[in-house]
C-alpha cells in the first residue's frame, strides 16, 4: 500500500492506492488559514503535522497497515518555514498566495534585475515566492531572521517531522527562487542576495527518490512497518501532473483548486530569454515544466458561494446557467481576490464585477465568477502560445473541475479538449504513484502513469461557443489595464 499526501491551502488530503494503482480511500482533514492583514496568508506548520497524522490514521482504520510500503508528497508550494536551531518553528508560515512582498519582489527584479534573476534562478521574482519572504523577514522581523537555522517549504516540514530528513525535491524547490533550475543546484548568488547559507537548505532530491524512512516513534503511532520508506515528493501542481499523466513534451493539465494553475510538461529545459510571465520550474519525472499560476481559482467560487450568497449549495447555484446562456453575458469578473501572480504579477490587483444592469440576476454574477476564472487560465495559456507551444488538450483536475459547467466554461474559453481522469485528487494521486515508485513498484514516473491514470470522459470545446467567448475574453482582457491605477 502507498500513502498519498496532499498537503493543501484548505486541508490536507490523503490518498491510499495499492499496489495495482488503484485507490482504496481518500481522507480530508480541514485546517485554518489566517489573513492578519488585507493581502496576507499565514498557517501553522503544526496543524498540517496533527492534521496529517490524524488523516493517516483515519486511512488506515480496516486495513492491513503492515503493507504499507511508501509515502509521499504534493504540497501547497513557495510556503515559507523556518526553524531555529532546536528545531522549533519560530513564526506561522508565510503562503504561496501571501502578497505582503511588493517592495521586496520589486527589489529582485528591478534592482537585482530580471536578467540576473533568470540567469540565476531561469525565473523572474513574484510575490509569493519564498526568496522575496526571506527578505521580508530579515527586513521586518530581524530577531527570527537572526534565529533561523533551516529554510523550508509546507511538505518538508512534514516530511521533516515524519523522518528527520531534512529534503527537499526540484519542483518544489523551484519555487523558491533560490534553486537554478537548469543546473539543478541552490544558487549560491540567490543565497547571498537573500543573507542565508546554503546550510539552512534542505538537501536536493528527484521526487521519487528515497529520502529515508518513517522515524519509529511515527511508525509506533501509526502502526505502520518502521520500514516505511519516504520519497521526497513534489510541489502540489507537479504531483498533480503526475497525478493525471501530465509527463512528456507538450502535454497540460489545468488544476482548479484553491489556485488555478496550467501546467505544460517538457522534456527538456526551456530558456525563457526574458518572456517570464510564467514559471519554468523542474518535474517530478526528472523533466521541467512550464506553469502559469492564478492565486484564486476554486477559491473565488467558495468566497462568492458561501460567503456572499451565504449557500454551500454549489449545484444549486449553477443549475440556471443553462447552455444557452454561456458566452452570452453582459456580467464580467475580475478573479484577483488575492492580488494576482500570472501573468499580471500584481498583488494589488483586486476582484471586481463590471457590467450589471437591472436585469442582472444572481446567476448571471454566478457565471461571471466562473468566466471569470476561467479567463484567468486563457491570460496563462496565451502565454504559453505566445512562446510557440501549441496546446490543444489538457486534463483538469481540483475541487472546481467536479462542476460540468465550469469545466464546459474552461473548455470553451481555452478552445481546449479536456480530459477528464477517473481521479480527480491530483496531487494526492501523484504522490502515492511518487511513493510506489520510489519503493520499485514502477521502473519511472512514466511507466506508473502509462499503468495507472485512466480518463474517464472528455468535454469538447464547440466551434460556436469558441467563439462566442473569443469576443468576451478580448473585452475582459481590456478591464484590468482599465481598472489598475484604482487599486489600493
Ligand atoms: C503554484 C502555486 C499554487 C500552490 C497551491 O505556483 O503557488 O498552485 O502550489 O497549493
Amino acid at each position: 500500500l502507498y500513502i498519498g499526501i496532499d498537503l493543501g491551502t484548505s486541508a490536507v488530503k490523503l490518498l491510499l492506492m495499492n499496489s495495482g494503482g488503484e485507490i482504496v480511500r481518500i481522507v480530508s482533514k480541514e485546517y485554518g488559514l489566517s489573513f492578519p492583514h488585507p493581502g496576507w496568508s499565514e498557517q501553522n506548520p503544526e496543524d498540517w503535522y496533527t492534521q496529517s497524522m490524524e488523516g493517516v490514521k483515519e486511512l488506515l482504520e480496516g486495513q492491513d497497515k503492515s503493507q504499507v510500503a511508501g509515502i509521499s508528497f504534493g504540497g501547497q508550494m513557495h510556503g515559507l518555514v523556518m526553524l531555529n536551531e532546536k528545531d522549533q518553528v519560530i513564526r506561522p508560515a508565510i503562503l504561496w498566495n501571501d502578497g505582503r512582498t511588493t517592495k521586496e519582489t520589486d527589489y529582485l527584479n528591478e534592482v537585482i534585475g530580471r536578467k540576473k534573476l533568470e540567469q540565476y534562478t531561469a525565473n523572474i521574482a513574484f510575490a509569493g515566492f519564498t526568496a522575496p519572504k526571506i527578505l521580508w523577514v530579515k527586513e521586518h522581523e530581524p530577531e527570527n531572521f537572526a534565529r533561523c537555522r533551516k529554510i523550508m517549504l509546507p511538505k518538508d516540514y512534514l516530511a521533516y517531522r515524519l523522518t528527520g530528513v531534512f529534503s527537499t525535491d526540484y519542483s518544489d524547490a523551484s519555487g523558491m527562487l533560490l534553486l537554478d533550475v537548469a543546473h539543478k543546484c541552490w544558487s549560491a548568488d540567490m543565497c547571498r542576495i537573500c543573507g542565508i547559507s546554503e546550510e539552512m537548505l534542505p538537501r536536493l532530491y528527484e521526487s521519487y527518490e528515497k529520502t529515508g524512512c518513517v522515524k519509529r516513534e511515527v511508525a509506533q503511532e501509526l502502526g505502520i512497518p518502521e520500514s516505511t520508506v519516504v520519497a521526497a515528493g513534489a510541489g502540489d501542481n507537479a504531483a498533480s501532473a503526475v497525478g493525471t499523466g501530465t509527463v512528456g513534451e507538450g502535454r497540460c493539465n489545468i488544476s482548479l483548486g484553491t489556485s488555478g494553475t496550467l501546467f505544460i510538461s517538457a522534456d527538456h529545459f526551456v530558456s525563457m530569454n526574458g518572456q517570464n510571465a510564467v514559471h519554468d520550474f523542474a518535474h517530478a519525472d526528472g523533466s521541467f515544466h512550464l506553469m502559469g499560476c492564478m492565486l484564486s481559482a476554486a477559491s473565488c467560487n467558495k468566497w462568492w458561494t458561501e460567503q456572499i450568497l451565504h449557500t454551500k449549495d454549489y449545484p444549486a447555484e449553477q443549475a440556471e446557467i443553462t447552455d444557452d446562456r454561456l458566452g452570452g453575458n453582459h456580467v464580467f469578473y475580475l478573479p484577483y481576490l488575492m492580488g494576482e501572480r500570472s501573468p499580471l504579477n500584481d498583488p494589488l490587483a483586486r476582484s471586481t464585477f463590471i457590467g450589471m444592469t437591472m436585469d442582472t440576476t444572481r446567476a448571471d454574477m454566478t457565471q461571471a465568477m466562473l468566466e471569470g476564472v476561467a479567463f484567468g487560465l486563457r491570460d496563462s495559456l496565451e502565454i504559453a502560445r505566445s512562446l510557440g507551444i501549441s496546446v490543444t488538450k489538457s486534463t483538469i483536475v481540483g475541487g472546481g473541475s467536479k462542476s460540468p459547467l465550469w469545466r464546459k466554461i474552461v473548455a470553451n474559453v481555452c478552445n481546449l479538449t479536456l480530459e477528464i481522469p477517473e481521479s480527480v485528487e491530483g496531487p494526492s494521486m501523484g504522490g502515492a504513484m511518487l511513493a510506489a515508485v520510489a519503493c520499485g513498484e514502477y521502473p519511472d514516473v512514466r511507466t506508473a502513469c502509462e499503468k495507472i491514470v485512466r480518463i474517464s470522459r472528455t468535454e469538447e470545446p464547440d466551434p460556436e461557443l469558441v467563439r462566442k467567448y473569443e469576443e468576451k475574453y478580448q473585452q475582459f482582457r481590456q478591464i484590468y489595464p482599465a481598472l489598475k491605477e484604482l487599486f489600493p
